[in-house]
């Protein structure tokens, strides 16, 4: 019964730090709802509901769409995106797309339009089209602690450089930066290429503003965002988010994790089963004499 337990604990524990070193993609940025409501068991939630299983099963082949679901009457008619991170692979998009939907019930339950946006993902869905649409307004700005004085001159000289050739990068997906300083650029895809140069640039340039000498920062806009982190942020405590840019080294890192977890499982297991064992010889010993 004890050995049940003590296995039952490890399995949990390292189930647990399984989820912990996957989930980086699926943590949450921010989420919000409109006020409206709809009646429940209406044609409007049957509309949503064919739109958000629209979402999830696109997301399997495509790292951006839309959607429109037209209903018999124009109040029933529901528009809704979503976009994956320019480097996520179509499994990855598809698993993130399917979390962003499932918060988006949970934050948001009877609300006509909400939007989720995770790591990885974003997703958004309103009974007023919103799809071709450019927003600059500011949802979420982050700016970490400052980086030592000494660093400060150096460390922003490089980060603006690399904001720089986030700026002129091109796409609706940027990369940049090297060894201290990683930036990262995203637009939603029904923004055309200027509109997302134009939304990009106002992020961009609200981050070199607001967010001085920060070790980090974070500025999503309604229909992109840009971040940056530095080499120091990863020690910062809840900084842990911040390592976006190194998701290739991260995942190797994890990979050492996972088998380092494995073997400790491994180990453990063979453990139980030598006391076990040895606890099974001293009852039969025990009822022979
Ligand atoms: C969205 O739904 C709400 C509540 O049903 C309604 O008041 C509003 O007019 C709708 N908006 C559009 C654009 O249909
Ligand atoms: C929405 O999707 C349709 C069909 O996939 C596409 O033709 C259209 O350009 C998209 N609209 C926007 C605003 O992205």
């Amino acid at each position: 019964m004890m050995i049940m337990i003590f296995f039952l604990i490890i399995t949990i524990s390292l189930s647990s730090q399984f989820q912990a070193v996957s989930s980086s993609i699926d943590s949450f940025v921010f989420g919000g709802c409109t006020q409206q409501k709809y009646t429940p068991d209406s044609p409007y939630e049957s509309n949503l509901n064919s739109l958000l299983t629209s979402l999830v099963n696109s997301a399997t082949y495509s790292s951006y769409n839309n959607f429109t679901i037209l209903g018999s009457s124009p109040q029933d008619v529901v528009y809704g995106l979503y976009q994956c991170r320019g480097d996520l692979s179509m499994p990855d998009c598809a698993t993130c797309v399917a979390r962003a939907v499932s918060q988006t019930g949970s934050l948001c339950p009877t609300a006509c339009g909400g939007a989720v946006q995770l790591q990885g993902c974003y997703v958004k869905y309103d009974n007023a089209t919103f799809l071709g649409v450019e927003d600059k307004n500011v949802v979420l700005k982050k700016c970490g602690p400052s980086v030592e004085y000494d660093k400060e001159a150096e460390i922003v000289g490089r980060r603006d450089a690399m904001m720089g050739g986030l700026m002129s990068g091109g796409g609706a997906f940027r990369v940049g930066g090297s060894g201290e300083v990683q930036g990262l650029a995203q637009c939603v895809g029904d923004l055309s290429a200027g509109e997302c140069q134009d939304c990009l640039s106002a992020a961009i340039g609200r981050l070199k503003t607001e967010c001085g000498a920060a070790n980090y920062g974070d500025m999503y806009l309604g229909k992109c965002y840009a971040r940056f982190s530095t080499s120091a942020t990863a020690a910062d405590t809840g900084g842990g988010d911040h390592s976006f840019a190194k998701s290739h080294n991260d995942k190797s890192s994890n990979d050492g994790e996972k088998t380092f977890a494995i073997i400790i499982g491994l180990l453990a297991g063979i453990a139980l089963l030598i006391i076990f064992f040895a606890f099974l010889r001293k009852v039969v010993d025990r009822n022979g004499k």
